[in-house]
């Protein structure tokens, strides 16, 4: 009975989502998306079955590598709890895309009624997702995306190409007020072939395009602060006295290349020869920047549980939800030298963004 609910719902879903997806993101609808959902979940929306009985959820997480991953799980596990009407299995793929896949097959087998999914890759899910649906079990994903399927239901995440053109337009910005006039810049990129790799990588590679900086290499530390150290560390050696940016694709990696960079005496930050650029903006990444050590970090917001716990109450109530979903993420800056940024975003539409000067009560704050 419930599972012929679901699939009747997820029809309905899949109907809904092909008129809710024909238009590219923009700055509103992000945060439009964004604060219904939390409306409805704070104001303590109906969650769980409507029929009294608990909703199986399975999540395949992506893993553990940093303090965002951490947070998202938090975040999660603390929206699907039993008193909120769920039974969440949790599952751990360690970053391994081969037990990510054998994890949801599971949930399949199971029979859980939803399954969430944080794809650590972007491609290579269109037959498991066909998989899910011929059983009628509606899949939701979170943060990263899938690209080469669209046999889900919905997504909540962020828009990574927006995260690296705005650090782009802040470099930009803050190069042509500091007087800085070339850019050799090293990136350490995030896990290959995750959708926030590519996002990054592509958004920040358009500004370097356009403006004749030079990306002097570009290497994954698979968003990790063990990989950004060791990635951080060959640089140093390999390209001593010729860079002026680094660009850490998370907040950890930038952690390690801070390590790296410190063995090797390179000054960074507000006060150093190099400027230090980082995503995520997790509260001990805010730190570095409020001391100045990391110059601008890019938001990327992990509290996706309860927007997703939303739409899963929404479809086993029979409602339709949006297909895309997208986290309003602030952008924070060390000194108070520029007010905001303005750039043509991933849709194609001119937005100006305010940047957030990092004080103790922003830290205070953070996630
Ligand atoms: O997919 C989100 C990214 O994954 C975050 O930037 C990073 O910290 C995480 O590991």
């Amino acid at each position: 009975m419930m599972k012929k609910f679901l699939a009747f719902a997820m029809s309905l879903a899949m109907v809904f989502s092909l008129v809710a997806c024909s238009g590219g993101p923009s700055a509103s609808s992000s945060a439009a998306g964004s604060a219904s959902a939390a409306a409805s979940s704070e104001a303590g929306a109906p969650a769980g079955g409507t029929d009294g009985k608990l909703i199986t959820v399975g999540f395949a997480q992506v893993g553990h590598e940093s303090d965002w991953r951490t947070a998202s799980t938090n975040s999660v596990q603390a929206a699907f709890s039993k008193d909120k009407g769920f039974d969440l299995q949790f599952v751990d793929c360690d970053n391994n895309s081969a037990k990510q896949l054998e994890a949801v097959r599971n949930f399949i087998q199971q029979g859980v009624d939803y399954i969430v999914i944080d794809p650590i890759v972007s491609t290579g899910w269109d037959t498991v997702l066909t998989e899910a649906q011929s059983a009628g079990i509606p899949v939701i994903v979170i943060d990263r995306t899938i690209d080469d399927s669209d046999k889900y239901v919905s997504w909540v995440g962020s828009e990574f190409t927006n995260e690296g053109l705005a650090a782009g337009a802040w470099l930009k910005a803050y190069a042509e007020k500091k007087g800085i006039k070339e850019i050799n810049a090293l990136v350490i990129e995030g896990t290959t072939g995750s959708s926030a790799q590519i996002g990054r990588t592509n958004g920040f590679k358009k500004y370097a395009d356009a403006n004749g900086w030079k990306i002097l290499d570009s290497q994954s530390g698979n968003f990790t602060q063990d990989g950004g150290q060791s990635v951080m560390e060959s640089y140093c050696k390999s390209y001593q006295g010729k860079f002026n940016v680094v660009v850490c694709q998370n907040d950890n990696e930038a952690f390690g290349a801070e390590d790296a960079m410190n063995a090797a005496g390179v000054k960074y930050g507000i006060d150093g020869d190099v400027v230090l650029i980082s995503f995520d903006a997790c509260k001990a990444g805010l730190k570095e920047v409020l001391s100045g050590k990391i110059n601008a970090d890019f938001q990327c917001n992990p509290l996706q549980g309860p927007f997703c716990a939303d739409i899963i109450s929404k479809l086993a109530a029979g409602q339709t939800v949006e297909k895309k979903t997208y986290m309003k993420e602030p952008w924070y800056v060390s000194e108070d030298v520029l007010t905001d940024i303005s750039y043509t975003n991933n849709a194609g539409n001119d937005v100006t963004e305010p940047l957030i000067h990092v004080t103790q009560d922003v830290v205070d704050k953070a996630y």
